[in-house]
């Protein structure tokens, strides 16, 4: 079979045809990857949509870290004998309510309050699940220069 599948694309090749992408592998990312991809850059996100008192914008990416949550733990329910959903549950359920109760109220003081607890919650996971080494904080800078935080007119 492969070598038949060879042997066509050469002869597609040799006869100037448009030479078909072989198939796709499936891709699996790691959680290392999912965390880098999905959950580190909207923690920064967060950060700099709270000090712009961009409440809108900071409610959308809030629901969409808890989102991110919940797809990690579909495509890596079990890691290193964890269960990835309940791990989550317990260490970002109660920080993400609490954030999501702050930008509600539109309260800058208990938004950064309760940013300070996802932050906790991200550490504790990583304590919990033997990588103590990956530490994370708030950030101290935006590292999101082709993206305006600032609300927008009357939102
Ligand atoms: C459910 C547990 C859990 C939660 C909650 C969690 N993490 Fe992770 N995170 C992990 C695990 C496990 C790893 C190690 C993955 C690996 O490399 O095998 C990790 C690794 C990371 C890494 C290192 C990736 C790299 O390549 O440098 C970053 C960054 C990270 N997490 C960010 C965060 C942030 C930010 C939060 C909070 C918003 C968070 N994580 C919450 C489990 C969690």
């Amino acid at each position: 079979m492969k070598h038949a599948f060879s042997l066509a694309l050469l002869l597609a090749a040799a006869a100037g045809a448009a030479v078909a992408a072989p198939p796709q592998p499936d891709y699996h990312p790691s959680m290392g990857d999912l965390m880098t991809m999905a959950v580190q850059p909207r923690h920064t996100k967060l950060s700099l949509a709270g000090q712009a008192h961009n409440w809108t914008y900071a409610a959308y990416e809030t629901d969409e870290l808890r989102h991110a949550f919940d797809r990690i733990a579909k495509t890596i329910p079990v890691y290193r004998d964890n269960d990835i959903a309940g791990a989550a549950q317990q260490n970002m359920k109660a920080p993400l309510d609490a954030l999501d109760a702050a930008i509600k109220a539109r309260n800058p003081a208990a938004f950064t309050l309760a940013y300070g607890r996802v932050t906790k919650g991200c550490n504790a996971c990583h304590q919990n699940l033997s990588h103590p080494e990956v530490v994370i904080k708030s950030p101290a800078a935006g590292a999101y220069p082709d993206q305006d935080f600032r609300p927008r007119a009357g939102k």
